[in-house]
């Protein structure tokens, strides 16, 4: 992330607080590095991540396809113009809905069990989804490569599904695997593509390699994108991949100004986001970056506390930060992916408004809000029971 300070401050001032903050260069730049490191590979980003309008407007402009795991998803990606073979439906238990919009647009699907040959529609371009039955390096909750996860075919049963699918009039287009999210070690990856190409003996050429997505923000993009090739290359196949946290997750920053604090026994510093805003820390024990963006030399030791209440609302623990005061406003970062996608409504909490820094864009400002906060009013809209 790379917005100045001040730039931060300004947009706090401006648009209030908690607020959602994405730089464009950044979201550009990780774009730069996935394509130095996969080459020609398709892409098609997973916009469960981060699935705002405008972002995925940019992501669509630079050529990137999506990955769509639910009719909204599928109605987003029409909303900005994609279709054909820009669009992937995936899921392990797509509804009827999916099927349909998925034609009308003349998306790719990702098969994730035999039954699902006989649902598709007439003439379906398939991938197959593998499950490798792997172990992999993150969070349980995260993993999804494992045996006893829901997603995917056995090694086993995959050439067996190809078959099926020619035998049933549709395009078999290849394999797909997707291990998980936040993976951490390339190892991990490495064995998943091995497991992948010894089907080649029984599937015999194919036309494509889908290596998913999953990277750690820290993980060996090159390592991977050389393992993934090598698995394309044995199936003499193209390799697509679909990346989300990678692409946009150190483009967003979450504002969130100090309320107050306290101390008992520990020290809490009480900010205005919490888990409705960010869940991950509380969901998976995520741990994000916190900056204090004020001045200060009496360094203290403290957790950070949002307003719900439940126990569970911290953003982070043991965090280094000069003693906060009301009004003080803290960083919380790598926060662009699964951020605002999973902030929720609970306690009708308004979500935040996000906004894009692209210094000197179209209208001459560095800031454009892409979603306004919501009202107390959009979250009762749909209920019966009001007065006014
Ligand atoms: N492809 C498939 C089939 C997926 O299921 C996912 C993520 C991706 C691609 C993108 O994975 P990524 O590159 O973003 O790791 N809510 C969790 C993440 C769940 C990811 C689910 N599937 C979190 O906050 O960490």
């Amino acid at each position: 992330m790379t917005i100045p300070t001040p730039a931060l401050h300004a947009a706090a001032e401006r648009f209030g607080t908690p607020l959602y903050v994405y730089d464009a260069a950044e979201l550009d730049a990780a774009l730069a590095r996935v394509r130095a490191a996969f080459g020609p590979a398709r892409v098609y980003y997973a916009m469960k991540a981060n699935p705002n309008l405008t972002l995925l407007r940019r992501l669509q402009a630079a050529g990137v396809g999506f990955e769509c795991v639910s009719p909204g998803e599928l109605a987003r990606a029409e909303a900005v113009g994609a279709s054909g073979g820009q669009i992937l439906v995936n899921g392990p238990a797509k509804s009827g809905a999916e099927y349909v919009s998925g034609a009308r647009l003349g998306a790719t699907f990702i098969v994730d069990r035999e039954e699902e040959v006989g649902l598709l529609p007439p003439h379906s371009r398939a991938l197959v989804r593998v499950n490798p039955a792997l172990e992999v390096s993150t969070h349980d909750h995260l993993a999804t490569g494992a045996a006893g996860s829901k997603f995917g075919v056995t090694l086993v049963q995959a050439p067996r599904v190809l078959e099926a699918l020619r035998g049933a009039g549709h395009t078999a287009l290849g394999l797909h695997v997707h291990i998980g999210s936040a993976i951490r070690d390339a190892q991990d990856f490495t064995a998943a593509f091995g497991r992948l190409a010894e089907l080649r003996a029984e599937t015999g050429p194919l036309a494509v390699l889908d290596a998913g997505g999953g990277w750690g923000l820290d993980a060996d993009l090159h390592g991977i994108a050389r393992e993934a090739w090598a698995a394309a290359r044995a199936f003499d196949a193209d390799l697509w991949v679909e990346p989300g946290r990678y692409l946009v997750a150190r483009a967003g920053t979450l504002l969130t100004r100090v309320v107050g604090h306290k101390r008992t026994g520990r020290n809490f510093c009480l900010v205005d986001a919490g888990m409705t805003e960010l869940l991950r820390p509380m969901l998976y024990g995520a741990e994000h970056p916190v900056t204090a963006l004020w001045e200060g030399t009496d360094c203290g030791v403290w957790d950070i506390a949002g307003p719900a209440c439940e126990s569970g609302d911290l953003l982070a623990r043991d965090v280094s930060l000069p003693t906060p005061r009301r009004g003080d406003l803290l960083a919380i970062g790598e926060a662009g992916a699964y951020g605002a996608a999973m902030a929720s409504t609970y306690l009708s909490r308004s979500r935040p408004a996000e906004a894009l820094y692209e210094p000197g864009a179209a209208d001459g400002t560095d800031w454009t809000v892409i979603r306004r906060r919501e009202t107390p009013q959009d979250i009762w809209a749909m209920e019966l029971g009001r007065n006014r």
